[in-house]
């Protein structure tokens, strides 16, 4: 059984039941969607914790995966640390394939993974001044069919791994980086921006175009400027509330569910909370959930 925290947002909420009681209910219809408590955190590797959750309850996921070979967030059973990126691939898919069964019919996923490039036969990364977090123990081979200094293209791998998954890929958002890092290198520009994908569950999904909208009330573009902004007390990459934010108007209403299956500092169960949807994150590492449980309640309180 997987531990949950179950995060009292309003002195009215029923703190009594606990998560796994109302995902029974929802399951056999006793409980209605929109009795559903969040929100909540489950402590545990999405991939077998997801399989928990009963099916169509989720309106979007807005998340942001480990990066392959990027980081070591140090903790058995982490996705990212995989010996090929084919492994790491497969790996993100099941999660995946997991979420796609817990969304609703017209539900739909926004996903935000970086890219990263081979290592040349280097099998660790050198510090990196400027930016210290980079820095780590292994690195894996570099993947068959790639060569030294290649640009993997991992996000559009996994973006066509998910659809032939069954996935509808449905637009690929620039994330571009005003603040981007510097970087150290003298024959490639700096990158300084992201992907974040969305995906439908189906052909037609909610998607509420007006909810959102662009200089001169134009329809949303595909590339959005949002600042980088370090969260404190994580030593990993945390997404901006300015990135997740339209992705959870955009797709749902107040009182949807929302999902993250790799929580982190909990930035996703933040935005939802803002915009008062219900939330459900699940993260594999104690010390994070501390991080995101503390933020998320400081929030609560404020609210
Ligand atoms: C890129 S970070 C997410 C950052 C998050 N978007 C934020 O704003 O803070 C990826 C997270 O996935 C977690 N993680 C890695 N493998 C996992 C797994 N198998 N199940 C659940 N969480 C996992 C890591 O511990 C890390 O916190």
């Amino acid at each position: 059984m997987h531990e949950w925290l179950r995060l009292p947002i309003a002195a009215a909420d029923d703190v009594a039941r606990s998560v796994v009681d109302d995902l029974e209910l929802l399951e056999s219809g006793a409980l209605d969607r929109h009795d559903f408590e969040v929100p909540a955190i489950v402590i545990g590797d999405s991939r077998s914790v997801l399989q928990g959750f009963p099916s169509s309850i989720v309106q979007t996921t807005v998340t942001s995966p480990p990066y392959w070979s990027l980081r070591d967030y140090d903790i058995e059973g982490q996705i990212g640390l995989e010996s090929s990126l084919d492994l790491y691939i497969e790996n993100l898919v099941a999660v995946f394939e997991q979420v796609r069964r817990v969304t609703r019919d017209d539900g739909t996923l926004w996903l935000n993974v970086g890219d990263s490039y081979t290592s040349g036969g280097r099998t660790w990364r050198a510090p990196d001044r400027k930016n210290p977090v980079r820095a780590m123990d292994v690195r894996p081979p570099t993947p068959s069919g790639l060569k030294a200094k290649d640009l993997i293209g991992v996000p559009w791998r996994l973006a066509f791994a998910l659809q032939a998954a069954g996935w509808y890929l449905r637009a690929d958002v620039v994330w571009n980086k005003p603040n981007c890092q510097p970087e150290s290198v003298k024959d490639r520009p700096t990158r300084s921006h992201e992907y974040v994908f969305l995906f439908s569950k189906n052909e037609r999904y909610r998607y509420d175009h007006t909810a959102v909208r662009g200089p001169n009330d134009r329809n949303v573009r595909t590339v959005w400027d949002i600042n980088t902004q370090a969260y404190r007390d994580a030593h990993f990459a945390t997404f901006p509330p300015a990135l997740v934010e339209p992705c959870i108007t955009l797709s749902t209403r107040q009182g949807d569910l929302v999902l993250d299956p790799f929580l982190g500092s909990g930035t996703t169960g933040l935005a939802a909370m803002t915009l008062q949807r219900r939330f459900v994150g699940v993260e594999l590492n104690r010390e994070y959930v501390d991080i995101a449980e503390r933020r998320l309640r400081i929030a609560a309180s404020a609210a």
